[in-house]
């Protein structure tokens, strides 16, 4: 049996950053410090993390006077002027990526542009964006949206990080009708995309794909869902420990992937436990192998 790690699975760029300032900071403070937020959607890694003193807020007031990660979504300056009042020592992990689009939002809101982020109104690297529009930028998820707002004579557009393409297509194009000034900043990393690319090849050739993350990391499901598109028997597994050695009898090849909330340590332990599976099917095809060991 072949087993296949996708090219591009796991945590992304930012994420693995955040986790190394985080783990930096809990080192040099040698006492407990906070994020505010979770690092990471994966009860596995927030659990291994708490183990080095790297705790979960979701209130700035519990950790006055302490240090505090914030983590790669990014964060309005609402919270550092809070954290300032509160002498709370920030350690910035946002990820680049996300500090250019605020950035961009900043300076399209100071130069008098109406700002709109297609993106998720509720989710932190959202909120984080309108923020340094002094909350007066706009979110929408689909042209329709753009009917009830009433844009200024220019229009800046920016996209939350990880949406799709073709839903920052579809809103510029409608907002072209507008007859306003429109300057566009494609601010989507690739990190996404380049999972799921990656899922889809690698499921066209595999009989089975094993799905790695969390039971709630929508992109872990969405990956598994991917996959299930392909025409692979497709499992979603949190841990190695779920997988059931009777998902490979007669199966030649199997992939796997992870969610961008997956651990590596998670990942490893999925290969380790496919390569024991391997093993233990070679040695019963193949008993005579083992007598001669
Ligand atoms: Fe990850 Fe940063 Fe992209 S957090 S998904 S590398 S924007």
């Amino acid at each position: 049996m072949e087993i296949i790690l996708a090219r591009a699975a796991g945590y992304c760029f930012g994420v693995k950053r955040a986790i190394q300032v985080a783990e930096a900071a809990a080192r040099e403070t040698g006492s407990q410090i906070y994020t505010y937020g979770p690092l990471i959607h994966n009860r596995q890694a927030v659990a291994k993390l708490e183990e080095q003193g790297i705790k979960v807020i979701e209130n700035l007031d519990s950790a006055a006077g302490e240090v505090v990660i914030i983590r790669s979504h990014g964060v309005g300056p609402e919270i550092l002027n809070k954290a300032e009042e509160l002498k709370i020592k920030l350690v910035d992990a946002t990820c680049p990526f996300v500090k250019k689009a605020q950035e961009i939002a900043r300076s399209l809101q100071a130069d008098g542009y109406t700002v709109i982020v297609v993106g998720e109104a509720e989710h932190p690297e959202v909120k984080g964006i309108i923020g340094w529009t002094e909350g007066k930028g706009i979110v929408v998820q689909q042209p329709e949206d753009l009917q009830l707002i009433k844009p200024g004579k220019k229009i800046g557009v920016l996209a939350q990080t990880t949406q799709p393409l073709a839903r920052l297509q579809a809103v510029v194009k409608e907002l072209l009708t507008f007859g306003r000034e429109v300057r566009v900043f494609n601010t989507i990393c690739h990190a996404t995309e380049e999972r799921q690319q990656a899922a889809r090849e690698l499921a066209s050739q595999v009989e089975v794909m094993l799905v790695v993350g969390g039971a709630h990391s929508a992109n872990t499901q969405k990956l598994a869902a991917i996959c299930r598109e392909s025409g692979a028997t497709t499992y979603a597994i949190e841990t190695a420990a779920e997988i059931q050695t009777d998902w490979f009898k007669g199966v030649d090849k199997v992939g796997i992937t992870a969610g961008a909330s997956t651990p590596d340590w998670i990942i490893e332990e999925v290969v380790k436990k496919m390569t024991d599976i391997r093993q233990n099917e070679q040695t019963e095809q193949n008993p005579q192998d083992m007598e001669q060991l």
